[in-house]
């Protein structure tokens, strides 16, 4: 069976739409035909200054969100990035492989240390993409289901891959990204121009956020002033955008959601949006709270799905060690 790894952060109380659109939504679809792999990526998460105790919370939150979205452990390895210590392990192998001018040019890292103050973001923050690589290389994944913002991680992910391999014998599956377009941008609900992000809270639909909250939301995306719904993502990007969050979430295509409200007001497209998503979100956040409730079992399941992990991961690395000439331990 192809592998599938992918990884999201625990950086925000709650995941949102465009979290669940671009990505989680496509995790939980392909455990029936791939050998999952999926992670909370919270070293990825200190790259920028973080509570301990407010990550820790967030990473079980995030991981029994993972299980409430229909991540099942006995067909996925659903584990915490920071009980596997070969990511750390394989990323310092990466970093020597990475030219500097070549991390320079993430997109994601230029936007980020801005937010960051410029020069006082952190030397993780730069390496993380190398991280993200090695991630994905240690369980030799075939495909990894993103959003559109990590094109570019994996365009790296797949030279490094080749040029380790390149140096040092064939090692590593070159990954290919698997990005479904439709979904592949869900945008800001109040600016139609940013891409939906927790970094700008606003616009962003937090699915565990309380109902009413959400429901105005929706109910004041912003739209523009042809005052008719088409489906036309640069004329009309914020209508065109509840068009296909509207589709995402019923399962019908675009142009079946588009025939139902095309031509028409904007009203009752934003009423079928909430129509979709707050029964949704209900559902998500009783499952969320039931399985945060049972503390020792979320544990117990973490723990097992790390030491899962540590297995396939611990293949790789002595490999990758024994290539590059490095002693490990037994
Ligand atoms: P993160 O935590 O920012 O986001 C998790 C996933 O959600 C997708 N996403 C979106 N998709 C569509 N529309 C949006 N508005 C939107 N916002 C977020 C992201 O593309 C992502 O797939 N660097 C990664 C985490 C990571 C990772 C990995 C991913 C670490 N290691 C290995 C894949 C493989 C990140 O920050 O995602």
């Amino acid at each position: 069976m192809p592998r599938v790894l992918s990884g999201i952060q625990p950086t925000a109380d709650s995941f949102h739409l465009g979290n669940y659109l671009g990505a989680l939504r496509n995790w939980v679809a392909m455990q029936q035909e791939y050998q999952t792999f999926f992670s909370i990526v919270d070293l990825h998460a200190i790259t920028v200054p973080t509570d301990p105790d407010e990550l820790r919370n967030r990473t079980r939150l995030s991981y029994a969100q993972l299980l409430a979205f229909g991540l099942d452990p006995e067909r996925s390895c659903i584990f915490v990035q920071s009980q596997v210590p070969q990511h750390a392990e394989l990323a310092w192998v990466m970093q020597c492989l990475t030219g500097f001018g070549e991390a320079s040019r993430m997109t994601q890292f230029k936007d980020k240390s801005a937010r960051e103050g410029g020069e006082s973001a952190s030397v993780g923050l730069f390496t993380y993409p190398v991280l993200q690589a090695a991630d994905i290389l240690l369980y030799q994944a075939d495909r990894v289901p993103v959003g559109e913002d990590q094109r570019q991680h994996l365009e790296l992910t797949r030279d490094l891959s080749q040029r380790f391999n390149g140096r040092y014998g064939n090692t590593f599956v070159v990954p290919e990204a698997y990005i479904v377009k439709d979904t592949a941008r869900v945008v800001d609900l109040q600016n139609p121009l940013a891409k939906m992000s927790k970094s700008l809270p606003a616009g962003c639909l937090f699915l565990l956020d309380d109902p009413k909250a959400m429901e105005k939301k929706i109910k004041r995306a912003v739209t523009d002033s042809v005052g008719e719904v088409h489906f036309d993502p640069v004329n009309q990007p914020g209508v065109s955008n509840l068009l296909v969050v509207v589709a995402a979430m019923s399962d019908r295509s675009v142009a079946d959601v588009t025939d139902e409200f095309g031509g028409g007001g904007y009203g009752p497209l934003k009423q079928a949006a909430a129509d979709v998503i707050l029964p949704f979100a209900r559902d998500f956040a009783d499952r969320v709270e039931a399985l945060m409730a049972d503390r020792a079992e979320l544990d117990r399941i973490m723990d097992d799905g790390a030491r899962r992990a540590r297995n396939v991961a611990e293949v790789t690395i002595a490999d990758v060690y024994d290539k590059v000439g490095l002693r490990r331990s037994k």
